[in-house]
């Protein structure tokens, strides 16, 4: 069997690891667009981090979190043993260090007697109060690194106000006051990443990694890997630029490369074309700020119209509406550091710059 195997991230791994080498000071959000390659960068960092290092990895991606509850066990990975807090952590002091560079995926652990106690709370703060602890005593002799994945997912959620505001809390006392530990927050929702560049709360208190698709070097080299020739590579890169879920598939599929390619712009462009059928057809309202707006069909064909000759446009090209429909649908992805807005890949450049060839003809 074909086994595709990891590919150089030196960039971005020198900059994680430069981040782990200093105090831990400002949470990190890392961000691009979907597909991009950042699930896969953590895991893969996870595995190869020396021992000092202690990971507690979540991923909220496919997570229903609409109650206090069901954080909760996102949150915590649960030790049927019971102890009493002081008695846990040295407990854990002990355990850590044969438990290796292995991470604790799926979450915190807490022992069950504690996690009961704060089931029936129905709050949070002692919960975040025993994660700064634990954070702050592991930090003695270990460096603790929190990766949530996918945050995102309860960036609208409410319980007792927004959760999303309490957790950048937490986050900012175990960075900027406790520096007990390393914070990273990855999200491929750029809208996301948006709000959390503007909200005041996060000011001076963040840094921005982006994860974005290989370049055309890195691209190139992966290809080499699996026996592309120089046309080979040309023809992947002209379709899908460096996106690596769909790299992996052309390398599965190089002895009909060609008809691949075609194969997946057709299915992307009957995804466009049926969504704006949809939309002009049936109409769509979104949601911004917990306002409903309706979205305008021909706003939407006039922005798409600004990729004819361009691969990206400026962030304020766009009204609001327009772009919060085009994201959302995962058309368009935006950056907010770079200031601009591209298609999710080149094969959505492609895909809409062909439906628009057909519109307007
Ligand atoms: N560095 C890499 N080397 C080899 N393959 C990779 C690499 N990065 C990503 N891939 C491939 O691309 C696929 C998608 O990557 P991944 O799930 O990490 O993207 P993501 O950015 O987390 O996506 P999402 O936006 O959905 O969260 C992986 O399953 C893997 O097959
Ligand atoms: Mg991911």
């Amino acid at each position: 069997m074909l086994e595709i195997e990891f590919h150089n991230r030196e960039k971005e791994i020198q900059e994680v690891m430069r981040i782990l080498n200093t105090r831990p000071d400002l949470i990190t959000f890392a961000y691009g667009p979907i597909n991009s390659g950042k699930t896969e960068l953590f895991q893969h960092l996870i595995k190869t981090l020396p021992k000092e290092y202690k990971v507690f990895y979540i991923n909220l991606r496919g997570i229903y979190v609409s109650k206090a509850d069901d954080f909760l066990k996102v949150l915590f990975e649960v030790d049927e043993r019971e102890y009493d807090f002081k008695e846990y952590l040295k407990v854990l002091i002990d355990y850590l260090p044969e438990k290796v560079a292995l991470p604790f995926i799926g979450g915190i652990p807490v022992p069950k007697n504690l996690f009961k106690k704060f089931f029936e709370e129905k709050e949070f703060e002692n919960v975040f109060k025993y994660i700064e602890r634990l954070f702050l005593t592991l930090s003695e002799k270990f460096t603790p690194i929190l990766i949530i994945d996918e945050l995102q997912v309860i960036g609208d959620i409410k319980i007792n106000g927004l959760l999303i505001y309490e957790l950048f809390n937490l986050f900012i006392r175990l960075t900027k006051e406790l520096h007990c530990c390393h914070v990273f927050a990855v999200t491929s929702d750029s809208l996301f990443i948006e709000r959390v560049y503007n909200e005041a709360m996060l000011h001076g208190r963040c840094r921005y990694l982006l994860i974005d698709d290989f370049d055309y070097n890195t691209t190139k080299e992966f290809l080499e890997k699996y026996g592309f020739s120089q046309d080979e590579i040309d023809l992947t890169w002209n379709y899908f630029g460096g996106k690596p879920v769909y790299l992996v598939e052309a390398v599965k599929n190089k002895d009909r490369l060609k008809e691949f390619c075609e194969e997946l712009l057709r299915l992307r462009i009957m995804e466009i074309k049926s969504l704006l059928k949809e939309l002009r057809e049936l109409g769509y309202t979104i949601r911004i700020k917990d306002k409903e707006y309706e979205v305008d069909y021909d706003k939407v064909i006039t922005a798409l119209n600004l990729f004819k000759d361009r691969d990206s446009i400026p962030l304020d090209s766009l009204d609001e509406i327009t772009k919060h429909y085009l994201i959302k649908t995962n058309v368009l992805f935006l950056d907010p550091l770079k200031g601009i807005i591209k298609p999710q890949s080149h094969l959505d450049l492609l895909a809409i710059r062909s439906i628009l060839k057909e519109i307007t003809s």
